[in-house]
């Protein structure tokens, strides 16, 4: 586990652009964290890494917000509002498995609600600090960020 501190808005969105900038078709991002932690800001800087220049807003209502403006698509869900059993309706599976999708970057806000996971992906878990600030700590499993990680950010 990687763990950064995010003392800023700015701070949040260049996590999101280095990901949006280096990430392979297929990526899974699985978001975790307080209301209000900075998910959809990080999505925000991920759209910016691919070249999206639409505004990224909340998928709370729509669930999923898709952007093919970019290098690879961006999908941009939102389960806050589903139970665990909704999500099972939802056959998510198809975005990162890329058969009946285009391959893209998943973004997936309240991943918590998730009964099911893919089997890669990373999961970034966004707390809030002192004083407005934020830290994301970021678990790799089974892909290969380590070394984005290791060379873009620290
Ligand atoms: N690193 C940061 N430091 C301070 N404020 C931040 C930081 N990152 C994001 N914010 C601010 O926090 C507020 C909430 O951010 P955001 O909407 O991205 O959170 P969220 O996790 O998506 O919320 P929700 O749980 O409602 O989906 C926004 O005003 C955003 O600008
Ligand atoms: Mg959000």
């Amino acid at each position: 586990m990687t763990t950064i501190f995010l003392p800023d808005i700015k701070a949040t969105e260049q996590l999101g652009i280095i990901l949006g900038e280096n990430l392979t078709a297929g990526s899974v991002i699985l978001l975790e964290g307080d209301l209000g932690a900075g998910k959809t800001t990080l999505v925000q800087g991920i759209g910016q890494g691919l070249g999206i220049t639409e505004s990224i807003v909340s998928p709370t209502f729509t669930l999923i917000n898709e952007y093919t403006e970019g290098r690879i698509p961006l999908y941009h869900l939102d389960l806050y509002r589903l139970e665990p059993p909704e999500v099972t309706g939802l056959n998510l599976e198809s975005y990162w498995e890329g058969i009946e999708v285009t391959p893209g970057i998943v973004a997936i806000e309240w991943a918590e609600r998730m009964p099911y996971l893919p089997d890669s992906y990373l999961n970034v878990c966004l707390t809030h600090g002192d004083n407005g600030t934020r830290q994301a700590e970021i678990t790799e499993v089974e892909c290969d960020f380590e070394n984005l990680l290791v060379h873009r950010l620290l």
